[in-house]
């Protein structure tokens, strides 16, 4: 296949800028320019406070795009290509970036439609058809053009249209390479795939691009797992995936309903059903429902390619899913208000957790704001909210898109320490699955993933070097190179700036656990506390004196 001298990433958001750094990381030869109209995100990505948070990403930018010592500089076997390596990932507004590229990635934000034929389920292709049209007018003969960013089921047949409208007889390859990263382990997801997935038109260059790439993700993903399959499968393949998850959450969703009014609990149910293999455990967490900003979208726009394939059927299937996700938020603020007898006038709730899961600032589609929302109907005389990853005016903005008289009277108060959220407050409502607000210390997580950069080809660098030192949970981890054989112990390795690994930790700066005595000693009565994420431990909690109403239990 044709080499790959020089890569364009259009769209520096939650996708574009990690799939770029990780490209430029694998690929010292190639350079990665990474496209926005935005100046000010441009910016950001240039200077030291990157606008998207993720564990590793610093790091791995700091690498590739100032040429940083990734691993220190004393005591290296082969210190050549890690220190000596050149920049070779750059931030740009200016398109024409787009016309030196060999390989251009989509990755725009698509949203939902929210107006005119399909508002509420079509995706609204605007950014992305006018970024489109851009590539259009500026690729260079032969470009293969890539998407990256999640869109509706026959994107790359209309854009392989639009490419021969606008530059006809002008050879392109358009493939569909759908991201599957998940926020707040997009390093991970990104170094560690499950799987890459390229869909092309099954023509022979087609297939040759395709080829292509392949070549570039094999500088770190085994061959194994790196798919092939026509453009629509694997367009419907990235809806289909998030679908599942989603499905998965809703249907112990519906469980933790009839839990509720039953005896039965619903994290009891979850992990009996889940140890039959052909089910498995993951995603079987009930709780306030899914936020973020991919689930509700892709089923949306799975119902609506139903919908306008005729199948109304599994149209209202998938659509079934949504439903069931927003009664979780409406039956949980019913059961807050309930506890109050209908009566939050006066009364002061504190909530903790914005975001719409933990380890991430990101307030799209919070499950909070729905809960705060229905709240604020009862009028009550404030509510409190502590988010250790949230800015403030992200809260603020999204909880004045549905209730701006409360922002403005002041009856929303954002604060940056839990215990002043909590104090004074009749009842604290935990909304997010933060670590920190657990009563129990987390249980230690088995090493799923290896936080491993450098792919088993690299030189003999030491292996400590090679690791990208936020993933404090790691086991003793051992291997050899050369016949020399390498153990490493990533908990001694990483603590901030170790000397070890000589390389900063990025993990976010995180409050502790919270005190959950102190939070309840200056509580008033009632003294309720409502586990949305259903991951306190309410024995405990409540041999403080508060009462516990937890998601899929029954009200004691
Ligand atoms: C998801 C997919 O995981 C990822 O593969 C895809 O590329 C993008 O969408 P993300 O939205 O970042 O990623 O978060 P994810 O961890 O999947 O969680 C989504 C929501 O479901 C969160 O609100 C989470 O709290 C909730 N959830 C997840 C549950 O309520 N229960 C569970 O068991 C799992």
């Amino acid at each position: 296949s044709e080499p790959v001298k020089s890569v364009c990433v259009v769209g520096a958001g939650y996708v574009g800028g990690p799939t770029a750094a990780v490209l430029a990381l694998y690929h010292p030869s190639i350079t990665v320019e990474v496209l926005d109209r935005d100046p000010r995100r441009i910016q950001q990505w240039q200077s030291p406070h990157l606008p998207v948070h993720e564990s590793g990403l610093e790091t791995v930018v700091r690498t590739v795009r100032d040429g940083a010592d990734m691993a220190g500089d004393e005591g290296l076997t082969d210190p050549l290509s890690v220190q000596k390596r050149g920049r070779n990932l750059f931030f740009t507004c200016d398109t024409a970036t787009i016309a030196r590229a060999d390989i251009v990635f989509m990755a725009v934000n698509t949203p939902t439609k929210t107006f005119g034929v399909g508002a509420g389920c079509a995706t609204n292709m605007t950014a992305f058809d006018s970024a489109m049209r851009e590539v259009a007018a500026h690729a260079k003969p032969g470009a293969i053009i890539v998407e990256k960013s999640t869109v509706p089921g026959g994107t790359a047949e209309r854009v392989r249209k639009m490419l021969s409208t606008y530059r006809p007889g002008v050879p392109f390859e358009v493939l569909s390479n759908p991201e599957f990263l998940a926020e707040g382990c997009a390093i991970d997801n990104l170094t560690a795939p499950d799987r890459v997935l390229i869909g092309s038109a099954g023509t022979p260059s087609g297939r040759r691009a395709a080829r292509t790439l392949a070549n570039l993700y094999e500088a770190w993903v085994p061959s194994s797992k790196i798919l092939q399959t026509n453009s629509w499968s694997s367009e419907l393949a990235k809806l289909v995936a998030n679908a599942m998850l989603a499905q998965r959450i809703s249907s112990i969703n519906s469980i933790s309903a009839i839990c509720e009014k039953t005896g039965a609990e619903v994290d009891q149910v979850a992990h009996a059903i889940g140890l039959d293999a052909r089910i498995g455990p993951q995603f079987l967490k009930a709780g306030l429902g899914f936020g973020g900003s991919c689930f509700r979208k892709d089923i949306a726009s799975l119902a609506y390619l139903a919908e306008s394939l005729g199948l109304d059927d599994v149209a209202h299937y998938w659509r079934q899913v949504n439903v069931m996700n927003e009664r979780q938020r409406d039956r949980f603020s019913r059961k807050v208000i309930d506890c109050f007898e209908r009566n939050l006038v006066g009364r002061k709730l504190a909530i903790l957790g914005f975001a719409f899961k933990k380890n991430t600032g990101d307030t799209r589609e919070s499950l909070a704001v729905d809960v705060i929302r229905q709240l604020l109907e009862e009028r009550p005389a404030e509510i409190a909210i502590f988010d250790p990853y949230c800015r403030p005016e992200d809260i603020l903005r999204e909880i004045m898109s549905v209730a701006p008289e409360a922002v403005h009277n002041e009856v929303v108060k954002i604060s940056s320490d839990p215990y002043l959220a909590c104090s004074q407050a009749h009842a604290v409502l935990v909304v997010t699955d933060c670590d920190q607000f657990r009563n129990t210390r987390p249980k230690k997580k088995r090493a799923t993933t290896q936080s491993v950069l450098f792919p088993q080809k690299s030189p003999a660098w030491a292996p400590a070097h090679d690791l990208l030192c936020h993933e404090t949970t790691l086991e003793r981890e051992t291997w050899t190179h050369d016949g020399v054989s390498y153990q490493l112990n990533a908990q001694d390795a990483c603590s901030p700036n170790c000397s070890d690994c000589r390389t900063t930790c990025d993990r976010p700066s995180v409050t502790e656990q919270v005190e959950w005595t102190r939070i309840a000693y200056n509580m008033l009565e009632p003294r309720w506390v409502f586990d949305g994420r259903g991951q306190l431990d309410a024995a405990e909690l409540e041999k403080l004196g508060v009462r516990v109403d937890t998601v899929g239990r029954r009200t004691a």
